[in-house]
């Protein structure tokens, strides 16, 4: 099976592409390498005559028909994005041009090399998308494919439209389609931006580790390996024209998971005093979600998926690799806005 990745170059796509790789399909990884993204995180299958790469915008429409004519995928999987939530309060634009403008030109690609192509039943394009389409929830209950869209970020809202894009696409030219819903992901490889590698990095540095608000807001921490093999799973056995909601089956607070990673390190990278002292609680984000978490029940019962990393072995092995992989962060800390405090204002 030939797939044509986007985002390869990026936390997720990433770990997809290793994966493909390693069970022997062919992938083309699309990405236009903007900030988040580190060619590093695909050495280890660069060199595989089953993978090859395409440094391409997905808002540029004649790059993209280009690349579906010369390598003629068998399935799509599109997970470029722009990603960062705090990104997208202090400057939306980008999340629509990207999240929106290139999904609508990924579908109109990847349309017309499926008709041309004589629509096969087995093509897929396979939208990767978050939980956060969903707004927030209260204290109790869980996300299901059939919870209304109530995107409350510049980011959810703009990954809820691509997502609509995506059904109507199937609705309206019968491209087969799937989509996912995934909840926070963690594991190596993440961009040194987003919560954990902050944690992790800013501890290391004996600097203060900035919990947002009360750090009462609780997600469902999927480990991305975990999340790379249920994509697939998707990919192969999913229904055309579902959507597959998948969860770590690991809800937590982020002011535990920041304690966590605190006891991890002290055990690990001893030193006079306790990693949790450097904890400081900062402005809490705008319209920050109060809690995540996803019921897993139609992944499981229809394709038979669980995650298998529990939130402690996922976090275990997520500090060694950071304290393993200095040179792969340090590179990435030089880059705009890494470090800063973004999104505090809206
Ligand atoms: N990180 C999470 O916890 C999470 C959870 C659920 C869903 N998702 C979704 O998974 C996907 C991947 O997330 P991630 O965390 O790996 O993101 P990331 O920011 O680490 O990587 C995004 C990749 O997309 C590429 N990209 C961005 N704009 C592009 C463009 N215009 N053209 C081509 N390439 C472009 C970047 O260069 C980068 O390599 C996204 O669609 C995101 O919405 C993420």
């Amino acid at each position: 099976m030939k797939i044509l990745v986007t985002g390869g170059a990026g936390f997720i796509g990433s770990a997809v592409v290793r994966l493909a790789v390693a069970r022997g399909h062919e992938v083309v990884n699309l990405d236009a390498l903007t900030y988040a993204a580190c060619l590093d995180n695909v050495a280890p299958v660069a060199d595989s005559p089953l993978y090859a790469f395409e440094k391409a915008d997905i808002r540029d429409g004649a790059a993209l028909a280009r690349i579906f004519a010369q390598h003629r995928p068998d399935k799509v999987m599109h997970l470029a994005a722009e990603s960062h939530v705090d990104r997208s309060i202090d400057g939306p634009g980008a999340f629509i041009e990207t999240n929106v403008n290139g999904t609508y030109e990924m579908l109109n690609a990847a349309r017309a090399y499926w008709v041309e192509a004589g629509r096969p039943d087995t093509f897929r394009f396979h939208h990767i998308s978050t939980d956060e389409v969903y707004g927030t929830l209260g204290a109790t209950g869980q996300f299901t494919e059939d919870t209304p869209y109530a995107p409350n970020s510049p980011y959810s809202a703009s990954k809820a439209a691509s997502d609509h894009l995506v059904r109507a696409w199937g609705e309206t030219y019968g491209l087969p389609f799937v989509l996912t819903n995934c909840s926070n992901n963690y594991g190596p490889y993440h961009f040194p931006e987003k919560l954990i590698p902050v944690v992790i990095l800013k501890a290391l540095a004996g600097e203060p580790i900035p919990v947002y608000g009360k750090g009462e807001n609780v997600r469902d921490w999927l480990y991305v390996e975990d999340h790379a093999d249920a994509l697939l799973c998707v990919l192969e056995n999913g229904r055309t024209g579902r959507t597959y909601n998948i969860g770590g089956e690991n809800e937590a607070k982020n002011i535990d998971i920041v304690g966590k990673i605190c006891t991890i390190l002290d055990a690990k990278r001893p030193k006079n005093t306790a990693y949790c002292e450097q904890i400081s609680f900062v402005t809490d984000r705008p319209g920050h979600d109060l809690r995540y978490a996803i019921d897993p029940t139609r992944i499981r019962t229809e394709l038979g998926w669980r995650p298998s990393v529990t939130l402690d072995e996922g976090l275990e092995k997520t500090v060694q690799w950071y304290l393993d992989n200095e040179d792969w962060w340090r590179a990435l800390q030089g880059r705009a806005g890494v470090g800063e405090r973004l999104g505090a204002k809206a």
